[in-house]
């Protein structure tokens, strides 16, 4: 499932660390390349565990852990410290899939990515390619998506970034444990979690309100880890 979050961040928020990010120190991306990703990497990183990196990282962790649709959508276990990238005059980042095991550096933390996101922090206007593309086997999906919104697409997936010819594309970057380790068991939850919140909204009194909840949480209990 690749899913659109829009507006995780404020406006003063998205501000905010576009000013903290623009301060920061950039390095070469390929520092958090895995052997095959870093011969098709070119951009630009902030060092993991950069207090901007940190801070910035926070004020997202704290939007996602109260934004219902990324709960529903990822039932996330672990989020990986928010990273963050920059691509201008011509870089991009080929094909490739994201290692599986992530360390957070400095800490004995690994965090499973079943989940790869992307939030954009610069207007689409401001850059020319930087096209996200992420093939699955239902195809062929781009985005590109307006400032503040967040794609969330499986880790699995093979993703490139398209070469930014004009501007430069800042992201925030990072990748989520589900509790819910099955993409097809994942998204058949979201849907159901969607038709029973429909149920419960137009139809409250009617007893399948309570069973589809009964339903969703009791797939949830064969389904997920804690
Ligand atoms: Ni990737």
């Amino acid at each position: 499932m690749l899913i659109t979050i829009p507006h995780v961040l404020t406006a003063d928020q998205i501000a905010h660390a576009r000013r903290t990010l623009a301060s920061a120190e950039w390095v070469d991306g390929r520092v958090t390349a895995g052997h095959q990703s870093a011969q098709a990497k070119d951009n630009l990183q902030v060092p993991e565990g950069h207090p901007a990196a940190m801070e910035i990282g926070d004020m997202i962790l704290t939007a996602l852990g109260q934004n219902s649709l990324f709960i529903s959508a990822a039932l996330p276990m672990k989020v990986f410290p928010p990273l963050f990238n920059s691509y201008g005059g011509g870089q991009s980042f080929g094909t490739h899939v994201d290692n599986a095991i992530r360390h957070v550096k400095g800490s004995s933390h690994r965090v499973r990515s079943d989940l790869s996101a992307t939030l954009f922090l610069t207007p689409p206007e401001d850059y020319d390619g930087g096209d996200l593309i992420i093939e699955d086997t239902y195809g062929i999906h781009k985005a590109k998506l307006p400032l503040g919104h967040m794609v969330v697409y499986p880790s699995s997936s093979l993703h490139r970034v398209e070469p930014v010819t004009r501007g430069r594309r800042v992201s925030s970057f990072f990748w989520i444990q589900s509790m819910v380790r099955s993409d097809a068991q994942r998204t058949l939850l979201f849907d159901l979690d969607n038709a029973t919140q429909r149920v419960n909204r137009d139809m409250p009194s009617n007893p399948a309100a309570v069973q589809l909840t009964g339903i969703y949480h009791n797939l949830l209990r064969q389904w997920a880890e804690v």
